[in-house]
């Protein structure tokens, strides 16, 4: 894929941050994610790509843009097919609460390269680049925290793991305690939390935990163009989630083997893009300067290359053609 493209994709992240921040702590979580959508899908119509939703919004039925198997860009027969995984805004409590990272995300990888997740739990471990190869999902906690102490040249005591704040995570996070690690615990937005953890200043080292299955993707991307690594397994919880699977020719077999980073994302010709809506760990959130400036601060990834660009920029809310529509629409001033 032409590395211009990382610029672009950019545009798209940038414009449902900018669509959705003013929603910041106004309880409104839908209003929030119908802001950043429309932000997103307006940018992507004007990118250069010929592209299918793998994973986005949900299926036809449930979500009237940026749903999966939607065709999105205006790229022409020329340009090479490729699968796209959105969340225009990851992190909807956040956004209406206004807590820290909540962010928007794009990943794009060639036709076929990217799972397609469906909409359920998985289990997952991610961490940077410094630990790749050393982490096993199906090993203890204890065994894990010892690899990836070593690989870090750390003493377990001196390893953060960050674990959302669910009780579904109990036993993980009293094995943590039991080991002698640190944790930081999180309350959503586990996208955010993984690509943490190839950025040693965030002071995360590993992500261990049960989130949602489309983010796992969206988060392997980021890890695949970090250097990172990912383990993963499907979490169905009912028949029915069992029976999704099937649906999306995924076999119990698919359902209970381990998916590496090369099952989730399966070519380094791949892009990830984020830009923060609320002030983050990686990221700053949109911030207004007045006089109809807004900042965004995004970072954009390659595979190829493994380049990771941090991209401040100002943008004229009152000059931006393409998003003055949807910023009018969910703008502050709406009654
Ligand atoms: P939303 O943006 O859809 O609200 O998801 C936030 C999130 O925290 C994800 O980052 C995470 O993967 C998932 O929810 C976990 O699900 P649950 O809230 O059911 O624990």
């Amino acid at each position: 894929m032409d590395r211009n493209l990382s610029l672009e994709l950019v545009r798209v992240t940038e414009a449902a941050a900018l669509a959705s921040a003013s929603y910041m702590g106004r309880g409104d979580k839908e209003g929030a994610d119908q802001a950043a959508v429309d932000g997103m899908r307006k940018t992507f119509s004007s990118l250069s790509i010929r592209g299918t939703v793998v994973i986005g919004e949900g299926e036809l039925d449930e979500a009237p843009m940026l749903y999966i198997g939607e065709k999105v860009g205006c790229g022409d027969d020329e340009e090479v097919e490729v699968d796209i995984a959105v969340d225009p805004l990851e992190g909807t409590t956040l956004i209406a609460k206004g807590l820290p990272n909540a962010i928007a995300v794009v990943a794009i990888a060639p036709k076929g390269c990217l799972l397609h997740a469906p909409d359920m739990y998985m289990k997952k471990i991610a961490v940077g680049p410094k630990a790749k190869g050393v982490i096993d999902i199906n090993a203890s906690v204890r065994e894990n925290l010892e690899a990836v102490a070593k690989a870090l040249d750390k003493s377990i005591e001196d390893i953060t793991v960050t674990i959302q704040d669910r009780p579904r995570h109990e036993e993980i996070i009293k094995e943590v305690r039991e080991a002698g690690a640190r944790i930081k615990l999180f309350t959503d937005g586990d996208v955010a939390t993984a690509i943490a953890t190839g950025f040693d200043e965030t002071g995360v080292d590993i992500l261990m935990g049960i989130g949602g299955a489309p983010e796992g993707v969206i988060a392997a991307v980021a890890l695949r163009c970090l250097g990172g690594d990912m383990q993963a397994m499907l979490y169905p919880m009912s028949p029915e989630e069992e029976e999704r699977c099937r649906e999306m020719n995924l076999s119990k077999e698919d359902v209970n083997k381990v998916l590496f980073l090369d099952d989730l994302v399966s070519s380094d010709d791949c892009f990830f893009a984020a830009t923060g809506i609320t002030q983050g760990d990686l990221l700053k959130g949109v911030l207004y300067l007045g006089n109809d400036r807004a900042q965004t601060h995004s970072v954009v990834m390659r595979g190829e290359t493994g380049t990771i660009r941090f991209v401040e920029a100002v943008h004229r809310l009152d000059k931006t053609a393409t998003l003055k529509e949807v910023i009018a629409k969910h703008g502050r001033n709406r009654s």
